[in-house]
């Protein structure tokens, strides 16, 4: 039975906190709770980070430009590219730190590059005083890629206040099914409101279902329905209402979720610091939001340490083992050289990520570190 997973599970304590959150009246629901973290700036609700991201380039006029994108980033986002018929140039990646290296850039810049997606991953926020010279040295638009560093900040200011717009992925962290947002920092821009809303599907009610804790140890077998869709195209629309209330009831407190998750990840530090593991270089002057602990494994030891930790009842992940530069999409739309990103292509093929919800006591980080540990040593195969 599998006990410790990557994503987000609801407790029966936390629905109470979200149910009673229904009946308190919200005003204009989410853009309250958003302004907090981002005075000044407007913002908007989508279905997925993805589907924001395809709305800003097509409102802001990037289609048929360059974009600069991170070579270590989700498959998800091909669909982003081929469907504004926008042209990825892709950077490779830091090895300490996972993120972009942005000492490539200037290489890669032509006359028809017009904007830079700046990914913080796995939370940890790239360097922003750099990016921000290039920004303006070229004259880029930035489109600030926080799917994974919800409630992250780098100085005082939350992540998703330095780009042009930033896209975000609520569903990574917290149990709402679905819906991302995006936030405009940038007065002169505009982006249009999004026509389509979705209605509540049967597959919405049964991932909600599905993220109970309780329903996991009651039918340890079951299998989530609706995943899939992930995977498939998603078109841009509106969250439906009550995706919508589940976001805003959960957005209240960003900063206590990112402290716990915070002191799980020291914790997480602590027990493997002796080991063949290595961590991941966090930027100094920030709060980094732990979406899951990640972790480099040699590549000879990767497999057969996430299929053992599943025998140990631990469900961890591989971000990104099928990155973006492996995706035949891209490569067909592209013609894409793979030997150009040695660095992305070495991280997919060593990283796990580490399971890490706030919910999780001591005893928990304790279990999966010394599993991982004994899976890593060279007589456990
Ligand atoms: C870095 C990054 N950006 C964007 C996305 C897209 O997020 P969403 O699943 O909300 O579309 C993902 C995940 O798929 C991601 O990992």
């Amino acid at each position: 039975m599998i006990k410790y997973t990557v994503k987000p599970t609801i407790t029966i304590k936390d629905f109470y906190h979200v149910f009673n959150s229904f009946f308190e009246g919200e005003g204009d629901l989410g853009a309250d709770v958003l302004s907090k973290y981002f005075p000044g700036s407007t913002f908007m609700y989508l279905n997925y980070a993805r589907s924001a991201m395809i709305h800003v380039i097509k409102s802001i006029g990037l289609e048929g430009k360059e974009i600069l994108v991170p070579a270590f980033i989700c498959k998800e986002l091909a669909d982003v590219f081929i469907e504004t018929q926008t042209k990825p140039v892709f950077v490779d990646a830091d090895l300490e730190t996972f993120n972009m290296d942005l000492g490539l850039i200037p290489e890669l810049i032509t006359k028809d590059t017009a904007a830079i997606i700046a990914a913080h991953t796995f939370g940890n926020p790239v360097d922003i005083k750099e990016l921000l010279k290039i920004k303006d040295e070229y004259g880029l638009a930035v489109i600030e890629d926080c799917a994974h560093a919800l409630g992250g900040k780098y100085g005082d200011r939350y992540l998703g206040s330095f780009g042009d717009v930033s896209v975000f992925s609520v569903y990574k962290f917290f149990p709402t099914v679905k819906g991302g947002f995006l936030v405009i920092n940038n007065p002169e821009i505009d982006i249009d409101p999004v026509q389509r809303g979705e209605k509540l599907t049967p597959s919405d009610v049964a991932r909600f279902i599905y993220s109970f804790d309780l329903i996991h140890k009651l039918l340890p077998g079951i299998k989530e329905k609706g995943h899939e869709l992930l995977y498939t195209e998603i078109p841009v629309a509106r969250p439906n209402k009550f995706i919508k209330m589940l976001i805003s009831c959960h957005l209240k407190d960003i900063d206590s979720e990112r402290e716990k998750r915070h002191s799980l990840s020291l914790l997480y530090e602590a027990h493997l610091k002796d080991s063949n593991i290595r961590f991941q270089k966090l930027a100094g002057n920030s709060r980094v939001s732990r979406l899951n602990f990640p972790v480099l494994l040699p590549p000879e030891l990767r497999d057969h340490v996430f299929n053992g930790m599943i025998g140990k009842g631990v469900l961890c992940d591989r971000l990104w083992h099928d990155a973006i530069v492996f995706s035949e999409k891209i490569k067909r739309a592209y013609r894409l050289d793979i030997n150009k990103y040695p660095n992305a292509v070495f991280l997919s093929k060593s990283m796990l990520n580490l399971p890490l919800q706030p919910n999780y006591t001591e005893g928990d980080i304790e279990y999966v570190a010394s599993n991982l540990k004994d899976l890593c040593t060279p007589d456990s195969s």
